[in-house]
């Protein structure tokens, strides 16, 4: 299914791009920019399918079967490191606030970074200039807590109960330019669950948010 919804797509960004590269001809300033727009556009909605379907293989509960023991740390790191163009572009430190080695957990590295990449690069986006990011992690007999906490623009409690809802985004004339599906949360939800784990949100309006998520310590053979 991956690639028939994904091709017609592709195709559609590649015309795009032929027509506005001006190899066709000539084109005119106006028309250049609403095609620059289609392609934007066109990126968005290949973000969306490439989403849905993650979002799918998640709930089919294949993620189970690929559970091995595995160092939170590094997992982070590496969610970081693929971020850390994104901090600076935006200005914002990220500051790591944990072991170098905590005890394994059981789980599966590439959906654990894809769910600490979804809240990272939301604390990098809904901040303000010069602003942080902490990300810590602490080790408890039970499991693992790992806190993301930013010094955003933060969540209105109205919208609070909403965030992990599929497409719900939080609409503001202040940040038009903030652009996303509204699919990470609930993905990187759907993430923590499958491996028995939990997510919680804390925030204030103007001043930031932080998210706690745990993942508990299971059965390693
Ligand atoms: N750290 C944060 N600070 C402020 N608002 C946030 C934060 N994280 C999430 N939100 C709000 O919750 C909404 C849902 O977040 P989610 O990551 O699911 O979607 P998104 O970022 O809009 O799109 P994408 O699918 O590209 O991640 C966001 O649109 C935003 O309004
Ligand atoms: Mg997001």
């Amino acid at each position: 299914v991956t690639h028939q919804l994904k091709s017609p797509l592709v195709a559609i960004r590649q015309y795009i791009e032929a027509i506005s590269s001006g190899a066709m001809g000539e084109i005119p300033a106006p028309v250049k920019e609403v095609l620059e727009r289609c392609s934007e556009r066109a990126d968005e909605l290949l973000k969306m399918i490439n989403d849905w379907l993650d979002m799918s293989r998640i709930e089919s509960g294949k993620l189970a079967e690929k559970m091995v023991p595995i160092n939170l740390a590094e997992v982070l790191d590496e969610a970081i490191e693929e971020l850390q163009p994104l901090a600076e572009e935006n200005a914002i430190e990220i500051i790591r606030m944990y072991p170098e080695r905590v005890p394994p957990i059981k789980g599966d590295f590439d959906s654990l970074k894809q769910a600490f990449s979804n809240i990272i690069s939301n604390a990098i986006k809904y901040n303000k200039p010069n602003g942080s990011v902490t990300i810590s992690l602490r080790d408890s007999d039970e499991g693992v807590f790992i806190s993301i906490s930013d010094t955003g623009i933060g969540i209105a409690e109205e919208n609070l109960p909403y965030i992990f809802d599929e497409f719900f985004r939080v609409r503001s004339k202040e940040h038009p330019k903030l652009t996303g599906s509204g699919l990470g949360l609930s993905i990187t939800k759907k993430i923590i669950e499958a491996h028995s784990g939990r997510i919680e949100v804390e925030s204030r309006l103007g001043e930031g948010t932080t998210f706690t998520l745990f993942l508990p310590r299971r059965e390693i053979e």
